[in-house]
């Protein structure tokens, strides 16, 4: 694996392995890598010819300047990860290569209703931050397909409209959410968390278990209800929301809509620690 901390130099070696042809697949990522990146990275590897994977812990799309500061950072043991898994370059900007002009946002991205409600309503200018960063990597590898986890479903969502918006020649390919055994969705918050609050943690698969076996015959609000005080008696600190919507959209639905393609998503702390998770109700 080859590792660049120069845009210039990139830009140059990925233009050199179009000219032969080759495909190139992007997984962008802000590090501390667990396998639900390594589940992105072979999938760019198995549809690519060229796996490029960033790393860079992107300031503006933290709301939260503790959340930034305390993001874990492990990049030695991210190299290791990535060489073993078949990513044949990686991206390792300082944050001046990146915003060499400040990282001020220039523009702002028009991703209409799905920018305020849910992550957008508990972290303002979040998707901002994401999109800001996401078309800069984009500019710089310019890929032809470009891997999203589905562990952050509103993200993809806003990269779709970003791709969509940018006009970027990237399509973008999604991945299911790699797990623990005890459910609990890999994230690189986790390292934050103690043995027992892991184990408190994995309550957030298990009411979406719930949520999945119960929403097409409970009413939804009573749904959600039990859910949060699932969350609240089970080692969770705080819900931000635990919410039933169109899976397409994002708006909440109501019981008389049950039939759509729904997704439940939830956001909740345990201490500090902000986690959040969603299941497809219908596939
Ligand atoms: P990060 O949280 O590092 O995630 C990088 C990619 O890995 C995202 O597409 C995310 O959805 C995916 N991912 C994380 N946990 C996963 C899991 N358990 N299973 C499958 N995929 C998982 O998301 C970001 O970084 C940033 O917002 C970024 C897009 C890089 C922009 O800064």
């Amino acid at each position: 694996m080859v590792i660049f901390k120069e845009a210039a130099a990139l830009k140059n070696k990925i233009a050199e392995s179009r000219k032969q042809g080759k495909t190139i697949g992007f997984v962008p990522t802000m590090g501390a890598l667990h396998k639900g990146h390594v589940s992105l990275i072979t999938a760019a590897e198995e549809k690519c010819d060229l796996t490029v994977c960033s790393i860079f812990v992107n300031p503006t799309q933290f709301n939260d300047t503790k959340d930034f500061e305390r993001y874990p950072t492990t990049i030695d043991n991210d190299i290791l990860l990535l060489e073993n898994n078949g990513c044949d370059i990686l991206f390792l900007p300082a944050v001046a290569e990146i915003y060499p002009a400040g990282a001020k946002p220039a523009v702002h991205y028009d991703l209409g209703e799905i920018e305020y409600i849910l992550e957008g309503k508990y972290r303002p200018g979040h998707f901002q931050g994401v999109c800001q960063v996401v078309n800069i990597l984009l500019n710089i590898v310019n890929p032809g397909y470009l891997f999203m986890g589905e562990k952050d479903y509103q993200q993809c969502l806003v990269i779709k409209r970003l791709v969509h918006l940018i006009s970027s020649g990237a399509e973008v390919v999604t991945v299911g959410t790699v797990r623990e055994e005890t459910g609990l969705a890999m994230s690189s918050r986790n390292l934050r968390l103690s043995d027992e609050q892991k184990r408190n943690a994995a309550g957030i698969f298990k009411m979406l278990l719930y949520i999945k076996s119960n929403f097409a015959s409970l009413p939804l609000q009573d749904i959600e209800h039990y859910a949060t005080d699932y969350l609240l008696t089970n080692g969770f600190h705080k819900t931000d929301y635990v919410s039933i919507a169109d899976a397409d959209t994002l708006q909440l639905v109501s019981n008389g809509e049950s039939a759509k393609r729904m997704v439940a998503l939830v956001a909740a702390f345990i201490g500090e620690v902000r986690l959040i998770d969603n299941m497809l109700l219908t596939r």
